[in-house]
């Protein structure tokens, strides 16, 4: 695929309004769209952004493989919170899967370099199928990364896939130009260190009561400096990022 094309046209896109850009193994298309149709974007849309399926997919392994983004399109990204999943075969809507609903890689989140547009990457060298998935060659599936903005919707983005063998020269090479992470784009693990039994939700609609669910942002994060950590990723309280927004 021309990379180096798609970005082109993309980065002309990106004065209207964008957000991930799917790299590796594919993407349906560009759905990087705001018009009459899509008012407030089209990524946006459940599930794929919109976009129908493709009838040019990828290949991919049966053994899971690489999935890169891009995920600093348009502004207001500079944290989010990731999620990669996949739906199996072509019986639902439009030839595609019945449901998006098989986790590949669980929620963790992003940390971005500027609340403006950045242009870095991520890779994720070795995305695994969902436990229990059984996959021959010849099935198809579609990717779908899911990036949970801080105001609280969802972007969607997907390519269609056909699972070969490992090593199948049809698979397209995975490389740093296609799968490389930035050095200014950090991730962090994400935790619930509170936890309410059921009934014990007093507290989380008022203000005063900030600490009811908290996330720590520590973990395995990388390549970020450590002033910006200091200053920017203190243990941070979901509940008062809603002033920020
Ligand atoms: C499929 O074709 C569309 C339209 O030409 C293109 O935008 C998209 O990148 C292609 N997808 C793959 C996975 O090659
Ligand atoms: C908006 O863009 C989508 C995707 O390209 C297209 O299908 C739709 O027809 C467009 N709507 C208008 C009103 O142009
Ligand atoms: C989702 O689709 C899979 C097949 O890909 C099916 O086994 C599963 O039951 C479906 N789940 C739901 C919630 O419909
Ligand atoms: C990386 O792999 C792609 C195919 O996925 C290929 O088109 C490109 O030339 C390769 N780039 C390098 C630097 O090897
Ligand atoms: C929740 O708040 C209501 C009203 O203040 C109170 O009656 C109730 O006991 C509280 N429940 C718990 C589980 O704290």
């Amino acid at each position: 695929m021309q990379l180096s094309t798609l970005f082109t046209t993309l980065a002309s896109l990106a004065i209207a309004s964008a957000h991930i850009v799917l790299v590796y193994p594919g993407t349906r298309g560009n759905n990087l769209i705001t018009n009459e149709t899509y008012p407030f974007g089209m990524q946006w849309m459940y599930p794929c952004g919109g976009l129908g399926t493709s009838r040019n997919r990828t290949y991919w392994p049966t053994t899971g493989g690489a999935v890169s983004f891009q995920p600093g399109w348009f502004q207001g990204h500079q944290t989010a919170f990731l999620h990669i999943n996949i739906g199996f075969g072509t019986d639902g809507p439009d030839h595609g899967p019945p449901n998006m609903s098989n986790v590949m890689q669980p929620i963790w989140q992003l940390r971005g370099p500027t609340r403006n547009p950045y242009p870095g990457t991520i890779c994720m060298p070795q995305v695994p199928l969902p436990a229990g998935a059984d996959v021959k060659v010849g099935d198809k599936a579609t990717i779908q990364v899911v990036e949970l903005a801080v105001h609280g919707a969802s972007l969607y983005s997907c390519v269609d896939i056909e699972f070969a063998e490992p090593g199948d020269p049809k698979i397209a090479e995975v490389n740093e130009s296609n799968c490389f992470n930035s050095v200014d784009i950090g991730t962090a693990d994400v935790y619930t260190i509170v936890t309410r039994e059921s009934g014990e939700v007093n507290g989380t609609t008022s203000g005063a009561d900030a600490n009811s669910v908290t996330f720590w942002y520590f973990g395995r994060h990388r390549a970020a400096p450590m002033w910006q950590y200091l200053f920017t990723w203190a243990p941070a309280v979901l509940g008062g990022m809603y002033m920020f927004l």
